[in-house]
């Protein structure tokens, strides 16, 4: 198993988000996350990415247990295991795309030879390798969805994380980034993780969990 997460809890002073989630994510999946806004989506996300610790409850990913690491051990997986693309992409906008691939090698003082090789790569996949000079703001909401998945997979990560991986972007562009995230997991075998509101993102998964009144749900 990929990702096991167990009896889950989380709230935010007396707002109670998560009562009780439990999840399992299997190597090769494309799960996706559904739920209303406000459901905890992020929260949920942000805490299988060991973003945010939850108030109970336990998360294995690959075997470790990450709900009880420290924080230099929790960054240092977060940087080697995990990608993540926040709703927000969180791209600097000071740096072209492609420096903003590489800079989770920059910041893991990684071999950038082979890093750079693969951010070629990367970005010829996710067509935008036409882009690898130009900046974010000057890009469509795609393809700055797309650089932000580039950079998120820069390292090989066990597992991408997405939060709201469409949540801006018009029916074409969803379409796009969905069809290349699709194609990531069933060809590359990636594991991946999206949360989304949206139906038609959601379908794009394997398989479909609903978040609802802090719970999980089959859909
Ligand atoms: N850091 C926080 N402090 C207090 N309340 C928060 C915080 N983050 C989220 N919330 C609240 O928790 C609820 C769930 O938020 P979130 O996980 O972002 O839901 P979703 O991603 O499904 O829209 C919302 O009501 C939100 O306002
Ligand atoms: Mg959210």
């Amino acid at each position: 198993m990929m990702l096991t997460a167990t009896q889950l809890y989380h709230s935010y002073g007396d707002q109670v988000i998560l009562s009780g989630v439990d999840l399992t994510v299997q190597k090769g999946e494309l799960l996706s996350i559904m739920g209303e806004s406000g459901s905890g989506k992020s929260t949920l996300l942000s805490i299988l990415a060991g973003n945010l610790r939850p108030d109970r409850g336990s998360v294995l990913l690959d075997g470790k247990e990450i709900s009880s690491m420290g924080e230099r051990e929790l960054a240092a997986l977060r940087r080697t295991s995990l990608g993540f693309v926040y709703q927000s992409l969180n791209l600097i906008p000071t740096l072209n795309a492609r420096d903003n691939i590489l800079l989770p090698l920059l910041l893991d003082r990684k071999d950038l030879s082979r890093g750079k090789e693969k951010m070629q790569e990367l970005a010829d996949y996710l067509r935008i390798g036409h882009l690898l000079t130009a900046f974010p703001n000057t890009m469509s909401g795609g393809e700055r969805q797309r650089v932000a998945i580039a950079r998120a997979m820069v390292h090989d990560p066990l597992v991408l994380m997405l939060d709201e991986p469409t949540g801006s972007l018009d029916s074409r562009s969803t379409r796009e980034v969905m069809e290349l995230l699709r194609e990531l997991n069933q060809s590359r075998g990636v594991t991946v993780v999206q949360v989304t509101h949206s139906a038609d993102a959601a379908a794009y998964g394997t398989r479909t969990v609903t978040l609802h009144d802090g719970r999980l749900i089959e859909s």
